[in-house]
């Protein structure tokens, strides 16, 4: 896909991995929103994006995406301003160090991770439908093994049996699920869907997550991945022509591969789709 003026969305723009995305876009010559929830961090990253580059189509739309208020806002002012969408790349994610509701009553990492692309997309789905070869990428995570694990659908917000990591690895998982109903839902329409993990990259993801992870990505971080390398899978699957036919799959290092097998289990995924349609006022 040539990206010349094609307008891209990027959550979580201005750090790491998806940092790297928007530069990546940007030098391809796309109009790119980076989506962000810190004014002055937007701010900086996109001085640094637009000076690296030499490209100044480059837009910062604020959002904390904790908060569905912020979202459907945001979802707003993108629809006013743009008339179609070719490219959302969900990437924003937080790793939570212990169990914490939004001030709308939701699990953080679930509402992030999870709801925040739900409702965002779906949000947007309309102005996707019209560019002629929509793209929607889901940054998810090999750790949605550890969610696939005892996964029970009446307890996504883990009310019972919370644990920081078992909160990331359900949220993660919610991502490929939401991918794959995703595809089948706009099969007869200009959309395709993907979900990816990006590799174990040196980014801020770490920052205010439990202690054990901490120290996990302190040990780790020289062998970790770059957040350019970690932003490639996203840029591909954005971007390639030849995945079409793999509309709504898990891909790692620019290759489909397996997730747990219970993310592509049709009668979960509708459920899920149903579940989140409720926590978002969708339904
Ligand atoms: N790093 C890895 O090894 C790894 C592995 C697998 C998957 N992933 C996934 O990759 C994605 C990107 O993470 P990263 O590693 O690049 O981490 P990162 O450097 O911490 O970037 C995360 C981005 O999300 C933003 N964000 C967090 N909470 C937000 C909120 N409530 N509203 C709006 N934006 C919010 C952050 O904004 P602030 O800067 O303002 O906090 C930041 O821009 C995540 O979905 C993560 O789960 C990462």
């Amino acid at each position: 896909m040539n990206l010349a003026n094609k307008l891209c969305i990027v959550t979580g723009a201005n750090s790491g991995i998806g940092k790297e995305t928007v530069r990546e876009f940007a030098r391809q010559g796309a109009y790119v929103v980076m989506v962000c929830r810190n004014e002055e961090r937007a701010r900086k990253a996109k001085e640094e994006l637009v000076a690296d580059t030499g490209h100044s189509g480059l837009e910062i739309m604020l959002a904390d995406l904790a908060l569905q208020h912020d979202i459907r806002e945001l979802a707003q002012n993108i629809t006013e301003k743009f008339d179609h969408i070719d490219i959302l790349v969900n990437n924003a994610g937080i790793m939570a160090d212990e169990r914490e509701e939004t001030i709308e009553g939701i699990e953080k990492t679930l509402a992030i991770n999870h709801l925040a692309p739900f409702l965002l997309t779906n949000l947007l789905l309309d102005h996707l439908e019209k560019a002629p070869d929509a793209r929607v990428v889901n940054v998810s995570s090999e750790v949605h093994r550890m969610g696939a694990r005892n996964f029970d659908i009446d307890n996504l917000q883990l009310k019972e049996n919370y644990s920081p990591t078992r909160a990331y690895g359900v949220s993660k998982l919610c991502n490929i699920m939401f991918t794959h109903e995703l595809a089948k839902r706009t099969k007869d329409t200009s959309i395709t869907t993907f979900s990816l993990h990006p590799g174990v990259v040196r980014t801020q993801l770490a920052e205010d997550a439990s202690w054990m992870m901490k120290f996990f990505y302190w040990i780790g971080s020289p062998f970790m991945r770059s957040p350019k390398s970690g932003a490639a899978t996203s840029v591909y699957l954005a971007t390639a022509d030849n995945v079409i036919s793999q509309n709504g799959k898990y891909f790692r290092n620019k290759k489909e591969s397996n997730p747990a097998a219970i993310a592509y289990d049709d009668e979960l995924t509708t459920q899920l789709w149903e579940k989140s349609a409720a926590l978002t006022g969708l339904s």
